[in-house]
């Protein structure tokens, strides 16, 4: 089977490109499956309960986040009522909602998603990922030899270690939250997917979706600013994942699409 996986969605511009762009990948790449990370639909940081379900109409199956899925105040009491919602499932277990799940795909196979949170250069409070999968894989390969994961990190490094860890463990870990594609997606020996960074769903004229401006003067005088959401001239990054039915990563292609 093959599975569609989109970078981290920016804003109303980001919403919308899914929505226009995923249906017409899926019947073109023959996807049964459909991934998108989701942490920044809303305004640009967080995510909530209607933006999420403009994605679910543009035919995306299940949203992973990251770092900024607590950033809209009221998404802790939405997420428990989105089974396809999935927060870090290393953040501490008390939060709301859950950090993956087992879903049904297109073609009837049963595809599980783990969402995991990396530690290095970012301020957060997860329990160590290459734990958190030690427990949770042998879990979800009691249910299917599909698994995918989102790998929410910063530094590459410790994306290509958590990648090598898992290699024949699971079907695909793939990065995102930099927001910006790497050129290095390839299937490990064991037969595990592995892409440093998928990218984003965001304008091209933005440093990772926001207005050029703002930031470029934020690191120049180091002083306040207004990060505004640039919500044209999007661009759509993710990549496609062919699995045999034991789980077994065949090839995984980059995907980049211009709003028309
Ligand atoms: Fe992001
Ligand atoms: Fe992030």
């Amino acid at each position: 089977m093959k599975i569609l996986f989109i970078g981290d969605i920016v804003g109303k511009g980001g919403r919308e490109a899914v929505r226009a762009l995923t249906p017409g990948l899926r019947r073109e790449y023959g996807c049964d499956f459909c991934i998108a990370n989701a942490e920044n639909i809303a305004g640009g940081s967080g995510m909530n309960k209607n933006c999420l379900q403009a994605l679910f109409d543009g035919e995306v199956d299940v949203c992973t986040s990251g770092d900024h899925v607590w950033d809209q105040k009221q998404f802790a009491a939405e997420i428990e009522s989105l089974p396809n919602v999935l927060r870090p499932a290393n953040y501490p277990g008390t939060q709301p909602g859950k950090g993956y799940g087992v879903y049904t795909s297109e073609s009837g196979q049963q595809v599980a998603v783990l969402c995991l949170l990396g530690r290095t250069f970012m301020a957060v409070g997860a329990e160590c990922p290459f734990a958190a999968a030690e427990r949770i894989v042998p879990e979800l390969k009691k249910i299917t030899p599909l698994i995918v994961i989102d790998f929410h990190a910063e530094a590459s490094s410790e994306k290509i270690a958590l990648g090598r860890f898992l290699d024949g463990q699971v079907s695909a870990v793939l990065g995102t939250h930099t927001h910006v594609p790497t050129a290095d997606q390839q299937v490990f020996p064991g037969g595990t997917a592995f892409q440093c960074d998928v990218g984003m769903v965001g304008a091209r004229e933005s440093v990772i979706g926001r207005a050029l401006q703002p930031v470029i003067a934020r690191f120049r005088h180091s002083m306040p600013q207004r990060f505004s959401v640039v919500e044209k001239g999007i661009r759509l990054h993710g990549c496609v994942v062919s699995v045999d039915d034991k789980g077994r990563a065949r090839g995984i292609e980059r995907v980049l699409r211009d709003l028309p």
